[in-house]
């Protein structure tokens, strides 16, 4: 067992502050192991005693709560929901091919997992708060405070009110149905389905309803800045603030330089439309691009999860490139390549799926 009860082949990018993503081809189940989730943060973990532990709602409400786990488990409904955590930084590798992006982590395609989140419904929560009318974002803030950020502060998001009282927000404390590891935010975190995951707090401590985006510095952090821009001179306004995931896809199999038989190959991936759209439709190509297949897709467990797929292919002898790019139900599809969506801080890459293999005849 690797750090933080993870698997050993975990892709460490950093340990201090914990930044792992699985391995190439990890990805293959439907819920993603525990000890396969990636871990993404951006400072230490806090220390956390969750008898003494309180939940604060303020802010524009008509009740500010303060609220124990356990009145949180015995007051509420519970939920569970399963859903997958993209983070925006995924595969800001490839960006970094076509363009360095210094002092980032380089992502490869496994800043992505898939969790069975139970909780209780944020909705139910800012319910019982009573938001005023002019409460039209709802602040949340962590209790780990981030050296990244200028100046020092706890990790903090906001999402719109519209979302945060969409009954897919989850406030959760178990994770496939065990109890929320330290590494994912214990004793409580958000899960915001379909958006990135930047958003979803972990060691939440503090709700606030406001009339404005928060202030925290990653919330604007957390944005696409234009190609020519200098992300250290940026100011908050700068940016395209990132919210939903835009359509996605990853190959699982076979891995990158794979040595393959001639004669049908079965390719494997996901693909994830995120926000509240589904996957419509994922074409593979065995050569480059020239010929394409579609693929035998899963159907959505539900909007807020990736979507599986399978297609045998006849690859061409020699060297070859395998593509895969899925479309949405709003018939969105990939960008061909990293060049498109090049950006400063190397956010979003949702290009194509790419990768080269050699058949041998
Ligand atoms: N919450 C806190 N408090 N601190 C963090 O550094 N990282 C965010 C989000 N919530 C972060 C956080 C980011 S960028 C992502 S992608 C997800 O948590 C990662 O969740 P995970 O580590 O459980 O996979």
């Amino acid at each position: 067992m690797g750090i933080w009860d993870k698997r050993d082949d975990m892709v460490v990018h950093e340990s201090e502050p914990y930044n792992a993503e699985p391995p190439p081809g990890a990805l293959v189940d439907q819920v993603t192991p525990l000890d396969t989730f990636y871990g993404r943060n951006h400072g230490s973990f806090p220390q956390m005693d969750t008898g003494s532990w309180r939940l604060r709602v303020d802010g524009l409400v008509d009740r500010t709560l303060e609220l124990s786990l356990d009145e949180l488990q015995r007051r509420f409904p519970g939920q569970t929901l399963v859903a997958t955590l993209q983070c925006a930084g995924n595969r800001r590798a490839d960006l970094i091919e076509f363009r360095d992006i210094p002092g980032q982590v380089p992502w490869g395609p496994g800043a992505i997992s898939t969790a069975r989140w139970s909780g209780v419904a944020l909705a139910d929560v800012l319910a019982e708060a009573g938001l005023s009318a002019e409460a039209a974002h709802i602040a949340f803030a962590g209790a780990d405070v981030s050296q990244d950020a200028d100046p020092p502060q706890p990790f903090g998001a906001s999402i719109p009110a519209a979302k945060a009282t969409s009954s897919e927000v989850l406030l959760a404390w178990a994770m496939n149905d065990q109890a929320l590891p330290t590494a994912h935010g214990a004793p409580l975190r958000v899960v915001v389905p379909g958006w990135i995951g930047a958003r979803s707090v972990k060691w939440l401590q503090r709700i606030t309803a406001q009339a404005e985006p928060t202030d925290n510095y990653f919330q604007t952090e957390y944005s696409i800045l234009p190609p020519e821009a200098d992300p250290h001179k940026a100011g908050p306004g700068d940016g395209i603030i990132l919210g939903p995931v835009a359509i996605h896809c990853a190959i699982l199999r076979p891995g990158k330089g794979a040595q393959l038989p001639t004669g049908p190959t079965e390719v494997t991936g996901f693909a994830f439309a995120g926000d509240e759209r589904t996957v419509a439709r994922v074409d593979v190509s065995p050569d480059g691009g020239s010929t394409y297949v579609h693929a035998e897709l899963d159907a959505p467990e539900n909007p807020w999860t990736w979507q599986h797929w399978r297609a045998t292919l006849t690859l061409p002898p020699g060297e070859t490139e395998l593509i895969a790019r899925a479309w949405d139900s709003t018939a969105a599809v990939q960008p061909e390549s990293p060049a498109t969506v090049w950006n400063p801080r190397g956010y979003a890459n949702n290009s194509w799926a790419r990768l080269h293999v050699t058949c041998h005849a």
